[in-house]
């Protein structure tokens, strides 16, 4: 058995992408969590250590999503060992970029090493979307899956986990803005309708057909074109102060679109090139500063690589 300490580093992910309600998901380089690992001849997971916190999330194993995970893990492999869990949370909690499922993924990643890496990044995945199913009530894999496996993915089909990998362009670059507000994933889901119009429906498949070809064509003017989201967005973005005013920031300053990430209450936007994103990012974040509200910014291309296992002594 190795009783090494293995640490790995899961990113923060965008999930729904304006038009891909549960379909879509990317990865960014920055922020992530961080978990270590050790396995023992105990035969229980315990999670030893939260920083970075305040002290909010449960330290039982099977209420935290790294314990759930690493659970799942060593069930499904019929291995006999225990663990022991310490995690490092960077990703603020309840902000919409996908921080429950960092924790589960940098887990499972940081287990499968320990382990000698015998099942595949696609074999994890059922055991992350088992944590988001007992963090948020839902078995979405929309922020695990880019979170695990890196790039921009669509999720063709939850049940089968059938996870798809769409190449995006080099110069697509990704601005999150997160609010200092925290609204929970189960009650931004209980929000949704749970119907929708055949025109509703008809608009959002043919976006989330053109952001798909757009990607992959690398035509901005279409990705931007699809970036609109008749589903969640206006049901959703009532509940982030200012939504309108920081949205129309991002597009008055070049932003090929901008949405809610995840489930909220931070936004998102896509743009072409470096330069642009900055000051895209800026005037967003000037936006929820003109409402009183602080917010913090990143900038990232998108993450190709997942999740990574980043010392084992
Ligand atoms: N697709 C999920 C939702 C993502 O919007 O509820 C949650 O981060």
């Amino acid at each position: 058995m190795n009783t090494n300490w293995i640490k790995a580093f899961a990113p923060a992910t965008v999930a729904n992408v304006s038009c891909g309600f549960d379909v879509f998901g990317f990865a960014l380089h920055q922020p992530g969590d961080e978990v270590e690992i050790r396995l023992n001849d105990s035969g229980h997971v315990t999670v030893t250590q939260i920083m970075g916190d305040a002290n909010l999330l449960p330290r039982e194993a099977h209420l935290n999503t790294c314990g759930v995970a690493v659970q799942q893990f060593l069930h499904a492999t019929k291995l006999a060992h225990g663990a022991e869990i310490k995690l490092t949370k960077n990703l603020p909690l309840g902000s919409g970029m996908g921080s429950s499922a960092a924790s589960a993924v940098a887990a499972l990643v940081a287990i499968n090493h320990a382990t000698g890496n015998k099942l595949s990044r696609k074999d994890l995945l059922p055991f992350a979307v088992e944590a988001e199913r007992m963090a948020c009530g839902s078995a979405h894999a929309d922020n695990v899956a880019p979170a695990l496996m890196g790039g921009f993915v669509l999720i063709r089909d939850k049940e089968t986990l059938d996870i798809i990998n769409i190449p995006t362009p080099a110069e697509l670059i990704a601005v999150v803005i997160h609010p200092h507000i925290e609204i929970k994933t189960s009650d931004a889901r209980q929000a949704m309708r749970k119907t929708l119009s055949l025109h509703d429906a008809v608009k959002q498949w043919g976006n989330t057909a053109a952001l798909v070809t757009g990607l992959m064509k690398e035509d901005f003017d279409l990705i931007g074109r699809s970036l609109e989201d008749v589903v969640a967005e206006p049901v959703r973005s009532i509940f982030i102060p200012g939504y309108d005013r920081v949205k129309q920031a991002a597009l008055n300053n070049g932003a090929l679109g901008c949405g809610i990430s995840g489930s909220g209450p931070s936004m998102f936007a896509l743009c072409k090139g470096e330069a642009s994103a900055q000051q895209v990012a800026k005037a967003m974040q000037e936006a929820f500063q003109d409402i009183q509200l602080k917010a913090d910014s990143y900038v990232s291309g998108i993450n190709s690589n997942g999740a990574q296992v980043i010392s084992s002594q």
